[in-house]
């Protein structure tokens, strides 16, 4: 990694839609003095069901399109990216990555007193095994089972986050979890729009496993670790408060409403453009 980084610089943050904007909150109330650029790849969404391959070009794209905005550093919020593309992306851009999954792996370490943890991701996370990778990085003994669970996306972005029809599909995916390991202890939310659903996952991981379940957030893992990462590299934003700004490469009508779902607050006057790759 060559030259100095400007702290002043804002932090890139990239997803493959608006679900990343879960990281984006979670970033933003634990840097509020950081400026954040923020690109939902909307045209090409979801990434989740495509192959490492189609992924990996989309990431380069992204990855390209925030260094030419002069980031210091990037946040890849997007798991099923985090998964398949983050090395390629170290080698290839010249500033710290940081993705989702090492955090959200040490944040499970951390929280299972058993070392039997349990993933929900998309089914290109789960076919990387890049969460279990990381967690067995971590902790040789441990054992991670995981679980695609493409219906709970659909249902974040339509605001379905409790109820029967979420409850039913959260326990189909939960049942399916426990059945490959019913002692698991810890469950990790293993794609952007898990988050949204956390309470409805956490009461039926309890039901199902008949006792309490950790939740992890791999988000928010992601986010205290930066924390501390900016202050190591002495990237921290020297003056406050942080601004942010999206940039989408498709704008559908639905955009505030999915937008603020997922951000957890309302778009007004947040300065909104859509870019090519
Ligand atoms: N952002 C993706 C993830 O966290 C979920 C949506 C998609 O499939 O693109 O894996």
């Amino acid at each position: 990694m060559s030259g100095k980084r400007d702290p002043s610089a804002p932090i890139g943050v990239f997803d493959s839609g608006l679900g990343g904007l879960t990281v984006v909150r979670a970033l933003a109330a634990a840097l509020p003095q950081e400026s954040l650029v923020y690109l939902g790849d909307t045209a090409r969404v979801p990434y989740g069901t495509r192959s490492a391959g189609t992924v990996v070009r989309y990431a380069r794209g992204c990855g390209r399109l925030l260094a030419r905005h002069g980031v210091k550093m990037l946040v890849v919020a997007c798991n099923t990216v985090s998964a398949v593309a983050l090395d390629v992306l170290r080698v290839e851009l010249d500033m710290p990555v940081v993705g989702v999954i090492e955090p959200g792996a040490r944040a499970a370490v951390r929280a299972s007193r058993t070392g039997r943890i349990g993933v929900l991701a998309t089914a290109g996370t789960v076919g990387s095994g890049a969460y279990p990778r990381a967690v067995n990085g971590l902790d040789s003994r441990a054992e991670v089972r995981q679980q695609a669970a493409p219906i709970l996306i659909p249902l974040a972005e339509e605001g379905w986050l409790d109820g029967d029809v979420p409850r039913l599909v959260a326990r189909r995916y939960l049942e399916a979890l426990f059945a490959q390991d019913p002692a698991l202890d810890t469950l990790v939310l293993g794609c952007t729009h898990y988050p949204l659903l956390a309470e409805t996952l956490s009461q039926e991981a309890d039901r199902v496993a008949g006792r309490p379940i950790a939740i992890v957030d791999s988000g928010v893992a992601a986010a205290a670790e930066l924390v501390q990462l900016l202050g190591a590299r002495d990237l921290c934003a020297p003056s406050g408060p942080g601004s942010l700004r999206l940039m989408v490469t498709d704008r559908p009508g639905r955009f505030p409403e999915v937008a603020a779902r997922f951000l957890g607050r309302d778009t007004d006057g947040l300065d909104v453009e859509q870019v090519d790759l």
